[in-house]
Order: structure tokens, then sequence, then C-alpha cells
């Protein structure tokens, strides 16, 4: 479908949209637009009809000659796209993790690295990433990564389906996704390639107004692949042999990530969430590539292999990871919640304080701690075991709504809050009670209910999953207040 507001004569820029196609039911609007670059009035206007991407659909009159606009154009993926300017991104990139979503959340725009040893689970949570984020579109990049993972892509995606804003028919993800497919045996020089074309397809599809999530796995192996070529050209080796021009590269290729306002009418805004999984040989993180990483994006979901090996899935380690953008994105999640950030707060430190507890554990025994520090133990059993953990393989776990993520939040700390209270002050009774007696008496059931919260369906309606855990919020709080008053 042509545009309707063109005219014959009328200056057309780089970034103009001539018209649309509709792609499928899910990208229902692929934008025709001017090349980058091009500026001129239009001699001919576009019409609507077939046309294969090699036909003319109208023409441009520049100062060089006149400019046949096709479906497809040509651009140099070396050579970053341009738009008009950055912007702050504001809105949250929603992966479906808890453990992300809730402690270590990124923006869409924003620039992730996923370090982790072989089998620590970065294919998983890329592909999570790609088949439930919120993103408008999704460029998957394999690179230089086993084959049968790309195999593994395109016979699951296919079969996931989404709704278009939660409503109409189930449709097929594959629909918005593009998938760049570079396997551990095709040319090492090719992996360059594969990440400069992804990244390039992320801005095109950025240039149209979407908001993009690429996932690269890995770059280690397009670093490996640098290093080949480097070597090749005699260049003087750096750190482990990789060029010295190492980071630079990586910094450029991130940098083109971001939220932009994009060039050419009507107005428009798109964004480039970059997620990069990096694999550090042994899961050494000082290893060069995943050092200069480190310093370019702004969060970091490190995997750990003790995690991994104990069943921990995601394996992310609370205690390396970080996000630079719980600033600029804690408007948004109190928007959610008022009090997401007391939860958030609550969760890492009872995380933080555990490590240390664990310490005098192993040096002189549980029973030498006080009472409030078994609640602490406890609740951050709880907080690992039901909310970090989260099978990828399960139906109810692939993916975690933010209401069921933030209502997890606030029946896990009012349960420490009551747990607190409970062992510190008097009870009717003119005593505290003790963790002995909450696990093994009233709390018993309680903690039952709270380790089933994880099995609510992700599909179950946004308002529905509130009120259950709502309720089971006011339940704990009942039980607690019942049984101090016995
Ligand atoms: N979120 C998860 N839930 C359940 N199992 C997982 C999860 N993440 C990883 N795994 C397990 O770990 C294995 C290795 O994960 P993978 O993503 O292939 O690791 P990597 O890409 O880091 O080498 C998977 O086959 C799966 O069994
Ligand atoms: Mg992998």
């Amino acid at each position: 479908m042509p545009s309707t507001n063109l005219e014959i004569g009328q200056q057309v820029f780089g970034g103009d949209v001539v018209g649309v196609v509709n792609e499928n039911a899910l990208f229902t609007d692929h934008k025709i637009m001017i090349e980058p670059g091009v500026q001129g009035t239009l001699k001919t206007l576009p019409v609507a009809g077939n046309f294969n991407v090699t036909e003319t659909l109208c023409v441009v009159e520049t100062s060089k000659g006149e400019r046949n606009i096709r479906l497809a154009h040509f651009w140099p993926v070396r050579r970053p796209r341009p738009c008009l300017e950055k912007l702050q991104a504001t809105q949250p990139l929603l992966t479906g993790q808890r453990v992300l979503d809730a402690l270590y959340p990124s923006t869409l725009g924003g620039t992730c690295a996923i370090p982790g040893a072989f089998g620590c689970g970065k294919t998983c949570i890329s592909q999570a990433l790609s088949k439930y984020s919120n993103s408008d579109c999704v460029v998957y990049v394999g690179c230089g990564e086993r084959g049968n993972e790309m195999a593994e892509v395109l016979e699951e995606f296919p079969a996931l389906t989404t709704q278009v804003n939660g409503e109409g028919p189930e449709l097929s993800i594959m629909l918005r996704t593009c998938l760049v497919a570079n396997t551990s045996n095709m040319p090492v020089a090719a992996r360059e390639a594969s990440i400069y074309t992804g990244i390039t397809l992320s801005e095109y599809f950025r240039d149209m107004g979407k908001d993009v999530a690429m996932m690269a796995d890995s770059t280690s192996r397009w670093a490996e692949a640098l290093r080949e070529i480097s070597g090749r050209l005699a260049e003087m080796p750096a750190d482990q042999g990789f060029p010295a021009h190492l980071g630079s590269k990586l910094a450029q290729f991130y940098e083109r990530a971001g939220k932009v306002t994009c060039c050419g009418s009507p107005d428009r805004n798109g964004s480039i969430s970059i997620v990069g999984a990096v694999s550090p040989p042994g899961g050494d993180f000082s290893d060069p590539v995943t050092a200069a990483t480190l310093e370019i994006v702004q969060v970091f979901w490190g995997l750990d292999k003790k995690l991994a090996q104990r069943k921990h899935f995601p394996s992310v380690n609370w205690n390396i990871s970080h996000s630079a953008y719980d600033k600029v994105l804690i408007d948004y999640f109190n928007g959610q919640d008022a009090d997401f950030a007391t939860y958030k707060k609550t969760i890492k430190t009872i995380l933080q304080l555990e490590n240390d507890l664990i310490e005098i554990v192993q040096l002189v025994g549980k029973d030498s701690l006080g009472e409030d520090q078994k609640a602490t133990l406890k609740v951050a059993d709880i907080i690992k075991e039901e909310f970090l953990q989260q099978n990828a393989f399960s139906l109810y776990d692939c993916t975690c709504p933010l209401i069921k993520t933030i209502g997890m939040m606030k029946v896990i700390c009012a349960f420490y809050d009551q747990c607190k209270k409970a062992v510190t002050e008097n009870t009717s009774s003119g005593k505290p009670l003790t963790m002995a007696y909450i696990e093994s008496n009233f709390g018993a059931k309680l903690i039952k209910e709270i380790t089933e919260m994880k099995f609510i369906m992700p599909n179950v309606p946004e308002a529905e999953i509130a009120a259950q855990l709502d309720s089971l919020a006011g339940r704990i709080v009942d039980g607690f207040r019942a049984a101090m008053n016995e």
C-alpha cells in the first residue's frame, strides 16, 4: 500500500515512508522507506500492486540523477544506519525470566551480556528471550555454535504462539523472528558477517519504528574469528592472541543498540536491545572477550557453573550480576506496584545476608544462629528455590508475566516481615515464637502455598493472578496474627 500523503514534486529524504507491505498477521506494517542518504524530489508516485524486491516502486530525482526506489536496498553492514537522535530508554525489556525482570532488568534499547561457561544456560536464556520478550521483532544470530541448536530453534519457534496486544488469534512467533544461522562448521570469517548482518537487519526494523531485540549466541565465537583473521593479516597480537582492537570492535557493535528517533516522516521511535552471549573458556570471566564486553554493556547477567551443576536454572549468579538501568526503570516498576522498590531491596538484602550467615553456619553450625537469622536463612531458601529458579521446559514456568513476578515478590516479603516480627516481638503468651514452631505448625501450610505460587499458569488473566497472590499475602498476615494472639 502506498502512503497517501505523497505528491509529485514533493521533497523526500532518507527514512521517509512511501508505503507499507503487509508482511503477515503479526508483522502487519513492513514499511518501505527511502534509503538513508537519498534526498530529492518525487518524480513518480508509488502505486498499490504486486511487486518483487527488484522492481521500481517510484522514482526520486536527486542532484546526482534519478534514483529508483525499490522494496529492497543495499546497505554496507559495517556502517551503522543513521538516526536523528539517540534517546534515553525508559521502558523495560521484559524477559519473562523472574530473576532478570525483578532483580536485573534491562531496557528496550539496552545492552546486555550473558557470560557463562559451557552448559550454564546461555542458549536457553537467549532462546527464552526470543520467545517471550516484549519486543516487536526478534533477530536471533546463531554465531559459531552447534548446528543442532539452530535446528532446535527452527523446530520449536514455529510451534510457539503469541497474540497481538494480548487479544485476537494465536499467531506463531516465527512471524516476528529473523534467524541468521551460522554454525560451528561454517567458515570462521562468516561469523563476522553474521554478527554484522544481524545488527544491520535490526537497524532496518528499528528504522520502521519497531522495538527490536537482537540475540547473538555467541560473541566469543566472533572474537575468535577476529583473532584468526588478524593472525592471517600478521597484526600484532595482544592478550591471548586476540587483536589489540578487540575492545573497540565489540564497542562499535554494542553502540549500535539504543532507543532512537528514526529519520524521515512520519515521526517514529524505534529501539534495538542487544543480548550477547559470551562463552569464556572454563567460565573464567577474566578472559579478554568477557573483560572487554563487561566494560561496554550496561546489564550483566553472570551465569554460574556451580549453580548450573546444582540444576539451579537460570543459573544467574546474584552476587555478581548487575544492571545499570535500575534508576531509569524504577518509575515504570513502581507504577506497576507502588512497593516494588521495597520488595526488590528486601530480596536483595536477604540474599546478601544469607551469604554471611552461611559462613557462620559452616563454621559453628546452625544452632548458634539467632531466631531472626534463621528466618532470614529460611526465606533465602524460599527465594532461591521458588523465585529465582525457573524451569524453561515446564509449561507453568517457561515464562513469567510481570504481574506474577511482582505478586510473588510481595508474598515472599510479606512472609519475611511476618516471620521477623513473630520471632522478635512477644506474643500474647509473653514470649516470641521460634522458627521451628512456625515451620512445624501454622506456617507449614503457608510455606506449602508459597512453594506452589510458581504453578500459576502464565496464560491466566492478569487480574486473576494478582487476586490469587494478593489473597495469599493476606492469608499470611492473618495466619501470623492469629498465632501471635493464641
Ligand atoms: N532455564 C532453564 N531451565 C531448565 N533447564 C535449563 C535452563 N537453562 C539451561 N538448562 C539446562 O542446561 C543445559 C545447557 O544449556 P545451554 O543453554 O545449552 O548452555 P550453554 O549455551 O551455556 O552452553 C540445557 O540443555 C538444559 O538442560
Ligand atoms: Mg550455547
